[in-house]
């Protein structure tokens, strides 16, 4: 084994992209970093290619990794998610000593999270299992970053884990979400809230194109102007340049040469399942999920095509529908806000959810915090969500927060008349939409629930609760009719 003179203050575990990054961060922020990868090549490379950005203490076993750590030492896993975490924390364990930390810096199914704490807990050692959000460019400049795992454990991390994370205000972008596999979990829901941003942004630009008739290069423009108000996010920045970009050999814009198939990783469907198993309704999460999933069912909207699916009577475009461009753009800008909206508000009654469910005392007020800055859903509009949290912690949800009432008054008319349009165009708006019923449910002073009631108790006597007295009541439906209470 190797003896190290000055050992590292962290170390990392896989070099691909968002590993040799964030060590390279590391080494950046003054930290001496012990660096490992399975293939030794991808270690090399990287000390040779950015040792002059600081002090890299390259491995070429886990033995002599574990070995080049301060103690108690740290090691982040930025392996492939799956089994390969579960060998890399093996390993892991084997090599280091009772009070190392093990983190697992991957988008790990926070179930995982919570296995793998209890066998390494078994084996003597911490684990956090810790959501990093911010792409590759993040993970280089400064991430947002969301560690589960043992409060002990963010004594020892936390300043290290301050030193790389994004800082918005003096505040870093990182802190302890709650015990075992909080992080993991809320960074999932974090990945399902930037799916359905990312599908209203998507059918923003839907309705702008096909029905407006306006240029992707003016839409851009429409995104730049949108990204100075209450919009203003990271998304709708990358958004307007994806949009301006022209492909140099064909002149064509960029976006009418991409093949409109969404891919995904798999965060946002979880959030989606986690949500329907914790019984909160996520449905503009759950919408995009499946707007991806549609887009990529390429047999069966080729079918489709084929087959001329009738689309009934449809408009060409706005004019036909006599209604203005400009006026248009900017109902349409409202409705992609309320839809938005919507999403957080889902978002947050999910992590709200997990954390009873976990009993992780998740507070909402430092998601807000911390995904002001380094992650993909940064946005201005952040702040706004940690004052209404500020104000009242115990929020039923976050539409309910006065400033956002107050907001969704001026933006449900516009909201409604897109979709009436949208419908009118033939063209999918489903978050748009369904977030709208959402809403529209939540209001109701009556819902078709108490038929379903009715229906259940019908066919299955599953029984109802009444209006007007108290118990539990049953109809004889096959016989006389007669309602008894139970
Ligand atoms: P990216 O950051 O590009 O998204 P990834 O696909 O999530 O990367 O993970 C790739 C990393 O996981 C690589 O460092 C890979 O090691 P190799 O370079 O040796 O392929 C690492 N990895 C994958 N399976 C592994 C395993 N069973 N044991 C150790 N490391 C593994």
């Amino acid at each position: 084994m190797t003896e190290h003179k000055d050992l590292a203050s962290i170390g990392v575990v896989g070099l691909a992209v968002m590993g040799s990054n964030l060590a390279r961060n590391f080494a950046r922020n003054g930290q001496t970093v012990a660096v490992y990868n399975r293939s030794p090549e991808k270690t090399r490379a990287l000390v040779e290619e950015f040792c002059s950005e600081g002090n890299f203490i390259p491995s070429e076993s886990v033995e002599d990794f574990v070995a080049s750590l301060e103690r108690p030492r740290k090691a982040i896993i930025m392996v492939q998610a799956g089994t390969a975490t579960d060998a890399v924390i093996d390993q892991l364990c084997d090599a280091m000593d009772d009070g190392d930390i093990i983190i697992d810096g991957g988008n790990a199914l926070y179930t995982d999270t919570i296995r793998r704490e209890r066998e390494v807990a078994a084996r003597g050692k911490h684990f956090v299992g810790a959501g990093i959000s911010g792409g590759e460019e993040g993970a280089l400049n400064g991430p947002s970053i969301m560690p589960g795992g043992p409060a002990e454990s963010w004594e020892t991390l936390g300043p290290i884990l301050e030193s790389v994370a994004a800082v918005v205000d003096g505040t870093p972008c990182v802190t302890h979400i709650g015990p075992n596999g909080a992080g993991h979990f809320v960074k999932m829901v974090h990945n399902g809230i930037e799916y359905a941003d990312m599908q209203v942004i998507g059918e923003a630009y839907q309705l702008l194109r096909y029905g407006a008739g306006m240029t992707p290069k003016e839409i851009s423009e429409v995104f730049t102007e949108w990204n100075s108000g209450d919009l203003d996010s990271y998304l709708i920045d990358i958004t307007a340049e994806v949009l301006a970009l022209e492909d140099a050999e064909s002149g064509k814009p960029l976006i009418d040469l991409i093949v409109d198939e969404a891919g995904q990783k798999g965060t946002g469907r979880w959030t989606a399942i986690e949500g329907l198993q914790l019984g909160v309704p996520i449905t503009a999460i759950a919408e995009s999920v499946f707007a991806r999933v549609l887009s990529s069912a390429t047999a069966q909207r080729q079918a489709a095509q084929e087959e001329q699916l009738p689309s009934g009577e449809v408009a060409a475009g706005i004019s036909q529908l006599g209604i203005d461009k400009k006026a248009f753009v900017e109902d349409v800008r409202r409705a992609l806000y309320a839809a938005k909206l919507i999403a957080y508000s889902q978002g947050f009654d999910e992590i709200k959810a997990g954390s009873d469910e976990h009993n992780w005392d998740v507070d909402p007020r430092d998601l807000a915090t911390i995904w002001r800055g380094g992650c993909i859903i940064r946005a201005k509009f952040l702040n706004r969500i940690r004052d209404a949290y500020d104000t009242n912690p115990a929020l039923p949800a976050l539409i309910l927060d006065p400033y956002f009432k107050n907001e969704l008054a001026e933006l449900i008319d516009p909201w409604r008349r897109v979709i009436v349009s949208a419908t009118q165009l033939g063209l999918p708006v489903p978050v748009f939409a369904s977030a709208l019923a959402y809403y529209d449910g939540l209001r109701a002073e009556r819902l078709p629930a108490a038929l379903i009631q009715g229906q259940r108790d019908y066919f299955g006597a599953h029984t109802f609760k009444r209006v007007d007295k108290p118990g539990t009541f049953h109809v004889e439906w096959s016989g006389a009719r007669t309602i008894s209470s139970l």
